[in-house]
């Protein structure tokens, strides 16, 4: 299973940070996409990018922190980008629910980060709260750029997930499908076909029940997968695999497999 969505380099990893991803892996977690949320914790993406095979990082400037950004914060993002296993743009977008930093400003930012996606060829994780029109005329402005990524967390309505599917985007689904009466989340998995859906934890926020309100890390998926399965009446497995096959392609994660043993000998 590939944990899409997850912050390893949060603080309230310092104690076991090794420690966790190591048992994540042993519990089946092939990949970790870790995004960065500015400039200091993308570069602690990459730092745990070259520490574990799993991991992968994306490097941007989430939108809490778009006030604090200056004209430079935009070329170090791009030149943290040009690192071997960053695979995103991320996360980046909208928050209208905290409004930590104004919206035009947000706005802004997001837009001239998803148009360095656009030149880098790269997917973009999207973080959006309660924007979701102001986040889907960014990204549709942005069209002509073929940009793809995923709405993380997705949090929206069905009509919301077709737009987002029409786009060529991804929904990735974590913990809060788990949760009881979480009415839309069932909602838009069940409408999603399943080439487009992606798991993720979101760790350490957003555990799944039974933990909800503890930290949360990827060893946690199985929960996240089991409900999916519930939803659609199928395999876990089936889900476990389409989900990877899914996020192996968005972030074009085939490129770093290792060559056969024996061809590194020579
Ligand atoms: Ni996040």
């Amino acid at each position: 299973m590939i944990d899409s969505h997850a912050h390893y380099d949060d603080g309230r990893f310092d104690a076991d940070r090794d420690d966790i991803i190591r048992k994540a892996v042993e519990a089946g977690v092939t990949h970790i996409i870790n995004p960065g949320c500015d400039v200091e914790s993308s570069k602690q993406a990459i730092a745990l990018s070259k520490k574990h095979p799993e991991v992968f990082a994306a490097v941007g400037v989430h939108p809490h922190e778009a006030s604090s950004c200056d004209e430079k914060t935009l070329s170090r993002i791009e030149i943290l980008s040009g690192e071997e296993k960053v695979v995103a743009i991320g996360e980046i977008g909208l928050d209208y629910h905290y409004d930590f930093s104004p919206r035009e400003i947000q706005k802004e930012l997001f837009s001239k980060q998803v148009s360095l996606a656009g030149k880098l060829r790269l997917p973009i994780i999207i973080h959006n709260r309660e924007s979701h029109q102001d986040v889907l005329d960014i990204v549709k402005a942005f069209r002509s750029d073929n940009i793809t990524g995923v709405f993380h967390c997705f949090s929206g309505s069905v009509e919301m997930a077709r737009e987002v599917l029409n786009l060529g985007f991804y929904i990735g689904i974590g913990g809060s499908v788990t949760f009881k009466n979480a009415r839309r989340p069932a909602e838009v998995v069940e409408y999603t076909p399943m080439d487009r859906l992606l798991i993720e934890t979101d760790c350490p926020y957003l555990a799944p029940e039974p933990f909800r309100g503890r930290r949360n890390w990827s060893g946690y998926l199985n929960y996240i997968i089991d409900r999916i399965a519930d939803i659609k009446g199928i395999e876990y497995n089936e889900v476990e695999r389409k989900t990877s096959d899914n996020a192996r392609l968005l972030f074009g994660l085939d490129r770093f497999l290792k060559q056969p043993e024996g061809m590194l000998e020579r």
